[in-house]
C-alpha cells in the first residue's frame, strides 16, 4: 500500500462526485468502503480495493453511443451480447477511463474494474472483493437471500461469488433475459469449487 495510491482514491472520490448522478455516487460509496472492509479481512491491499471501488462504475452514467466509442477508440472488442445488452459495455468502457482518464496503471485494478458485471474463472481476489462489493453494498435494494449472501462475504467469499453467479443466472433465466455466456462459465467454475468441497467433505 502505498500514499500515492490512497491520495488516488480521496482524488477520484471527488471525480467521480462531479462525474456520477447521485445514486450511482452513494452505490459508488457504498462499493468501495465495503470492498475495502473485505480486503482487511481477505488480507488484500486496502488502497487497491478502494480505488477499484471507486472507479467500477465510471463509465456508467455515460450514454451507451458513447461507452461503446471508448471500448473502440482503445481497441477493446465488444461482444454481440454486450451490443445487444448495452448496459453490460460500462464495465469494459470503465476500464478503459480507469486507465486512460484517470491514470491506473496496475492491471489487478484494472481486471477488477472489466470482470465486475460477470466475473470471470479463477478471479484474482481483488476480482472477488469488487465482484461481491457490488452486490452487497448496504444501499443496494433488497436482492434475494442478501443477508446470507453479506454474511459469506466476510466469511468464505467463493462461497458469496458462487451464490451471487446462482441468484444472478436464476434471476436471468427467469425474466426470460439474455445471459452473457461469461456469467454461466464463471458459475459453472465456482459451481466444481463448491461441489468439489461438499465432496471432499463426505
Ligand atoms: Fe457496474
Ligand atoms: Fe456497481
Amino acid at each position: 500500500m502505498s500514499d500515492s495510491i490512497l491520495e488516488k482514491s480521496q482524488q477520484l472520490r471527488i471525480e467521480m462526485e462531479k462525474t456520477l448522478k447521485k445514486n450511482r455516487f452513494d452505490h459508488t460509496l457504498g462499493v468501495a468502503y465495503t470492498a475495502a472492509n473485505m480486503a482487511f479481512v481477505f488480507d488484500e491491499d486496502v488502497e487497491k480495493a478502494l480505488v477499484a471501488g471507486m472507479l467500477h462504475d465510471c463509465a456508467k452514467c455515460l450514454p451507451h453511443e458513447k461507452q461503446i466509442s471508448i471500448c473502440n477508440k482503445y481497441h477493446v472488442e465488444l461482444t454481440d451480447i454486450e451490443l445487444r445488452n448495452q448496459k453490460l459495455i460500462h464495465a469494459k468502457a470503465g476500464m478503459c477511463l480507469a486507465q486512460y482518464k484517470y491514470g491506473i496503471t496496475d492491471y489487478y485494478i484494472l481486471d477488477a474494474i472489466r470482470y465486475h458485471t460477470t466475473g470471470r474463472p479463477n478471479m484474482t481476489k481483488l476480482d472477488k472483493i469488487i465482484f461481491t462489493a457490488d452486490y452487497i453494498e448496504p444501499n443496494r435494494a433488497p436482492l434475494p437471500e442478501i443477508e446470507s449472501i453479506r454474511k459469506e462475504a466476510l466469511s468464505d467469499i467463493d462461497k458469496a461469488v458462487w451464490h451471487i453467479l446462482h441468484n444472478t443466472l436464476t434471476y436471468l433465466e427467469s425474466e426470460d433475459f439474455e445471459e452473457d455466456p461469461m456469467t454461466k462459465v464463471t458459475y459453472d467454475f465456482y459451481n466444481d469449487i463448491i461441489l468439489g468441497r461438499n465432496t471432499s467433505d463426505l
